[in-house]
């Protein structure tokens, strides 16, 4: 008798088989539970909002077994161990084009979530508050933009924060800085902000501000990083003022980079107890007088950059480093220094700490400049010089250090 039975008969049949092709192996899935099925909303919602995904990266994204998606992985949850759900989210460089939807706020066991080198655009969404357990969030070289992304200072589990390579814009929120953060890379975004007082308060390892514009000085307060960070990188961000003597407490760090910007003054001597220094650079600024012999001591010193400035003195520790660049510098009887011209001028109008508008809380007020001492005597002729190669024109070597 046919009838609506077999109708159903067929239906079910031709069901049970197309979920048996799309899930021939569903034994070794977890079984579905509600947190699973939440997933499976935000995931499709997300999925909604691809436009282009030409690796075909997310082409198994159908179907209530999120635990199969490439890039999602599933995990015991932490409350519970019984039931799987959706621990972690890695689809770098899967070039996709698409926005994050406020349903991926359902995903409240993310720990991780890695989007790097797609075609993101938009921001975070508000719902990202509810992902109380995101420990890592890699946000970078995608298309987000507008300002900084405040949603992820409501993460209090977040340890790595990663959103560099984006066009994010504005200020950077002084909260930011308070967040107990493990690495923070805010890179190659058009940032435009000052290092607040509280930039002390990061306790991240490794901090990369590179390529934003930052408006103002490094504040003494960086010395409260003390006992946790590695590696500092402020390139190429508009830095102003002298470099803060307390710098030199920072006695873990390997990696300090404060090159490409419009620091002044004379690097502080205590930069010589920066003792796990491997790398140094602060090459095109427009640091000024005689590089403290202590830091060319420095035991772990591979590479010292400092190219690109007015130092007009150097010992000879510093010259027999192996790694270093001294090029376009002032000083005397080296190659490849700045012109005689250049030097004098700048010496003439030397720059001072002040009048950037940064408070320098414990290091003292820069000494008034000396009356310019009498002309000192001519220097004494250079030696005649061998035939090749020419010698860089000798300025003369006290002259420049008077004027500081
Ligand atoms: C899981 O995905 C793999 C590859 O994408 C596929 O071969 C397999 O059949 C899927 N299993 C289930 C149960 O969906
Ligand atoms: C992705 O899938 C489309 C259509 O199924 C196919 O034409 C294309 O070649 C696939 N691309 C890759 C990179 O696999
Ligand atoms: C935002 O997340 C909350 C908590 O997970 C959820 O209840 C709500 O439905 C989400 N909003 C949207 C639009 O999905
Ligand atoms: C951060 O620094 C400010 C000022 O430097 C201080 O008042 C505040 O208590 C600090 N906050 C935290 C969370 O450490
Ligand atoms: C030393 O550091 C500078 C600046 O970071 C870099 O350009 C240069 O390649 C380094 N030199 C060596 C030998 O690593």
């Amino acid at each position: 008798m046919k009838g609506p039975y077999t109708l159903t008969l067929q239906f079910c049949i031709l069901f049970i088989s197309i979920l048996i092709s799309i899930n021939p192996s569903h034994q070794s899935l977890p079984p579905l539970n509600p947190r699973l099925s939440k997933a499976y909303t935000a995931l499709q919602a997300w999925k909604q909002t691809f436009t282009s995904d030409p690796k075909n990266f997310t082409s198994n994204w159908y179907g209530p077994n999120v635990c199969n998606y490439t890039g999602i992985y599933c995990a015991p949850a932490p409350d519970d161990s019984y039931i799987y759900t959706v621990a972690g989210i890695d689809i770098n460089h899967a070039n996709i084009a698409g926005s994050l939807p406020e349903q991926l706020g359902l995903l409240t066991d993310l720990a991780l979530f890695h989007i790097n080198s797609n075609r993101f655009c938009g921001s975070l969404p508000y719902n990202f508050t509810y992902l109380q357990l995101l420990h890592e969030l890699d946000i970078s070289n995608n298309k987000f933009s507008g300002k900084f992304p405040e949603v992820v200072l409501c993460i209090s589990s977040l340890k790595y924060l990663d959103i560099r390579f984006n066009d994010f814009q504005g200020d950077i929120p002084d909260r930011l800085f308070d967040l107990k953060l493990d690495a923070l890379f805010i890179n190659n975004n058009k940032f435009q902000f000052s290092l607040p007082e509280n930039f002390g308060n990061i306790s991240a390892s490794v901090v990369v501000f590179a390529n934003n514009e930052i408006k103002g000085c490094v504040p003494s307060s960086v010395v409260k990083m003390k006992d946790t960070i590695n590696e500092i990188i402020i390139r190429n961000s508009g830095l102003k003022g002298c470099l803060p003597n307390e710098i030199g407490k920072l006695d873990k760090v390997t990696v300090f980079d404060v090159s490409f910007n419009e620091l002044v003054g004379e690097l502080p001597e205590s930069i010589g107890d920066m003792k796990s220094l491997e790398q140094l650079n602060v090459a095109n600024n427009r640091f000024s007088g005689v590089i403290p012999e202590s830091i060319c001591r420095l035991p772990r010193l591979e590479n010292f950059t400092y190219s690109y400035n007015y130092f007009c003195e150097e010992s000879e520790t510093c010259v027999k480093l192996k790694v270093k660049d001294d090029r376009k510098n002032c000083i005397p009887y080296r190659p490849l220094q700045r012109s005689i011209y250049e030097c004098e001028t700048f010496y003439k109008h030397p720059l001072h700490c002040t009048g950037f508008g940064c408070s320098f809380t414990t290091a003292p007020p820069p000494p008034p400049p000396p009356p310019p001492p009498p002309p000192p005597p001519p220097p004494p002729p250079p030696p005649p010089p061998p035939p090749p190669p020419p010698p860089p024109p000798p300025p003369p070597p006290a002259v420049y250090y008077h004027y500081l």
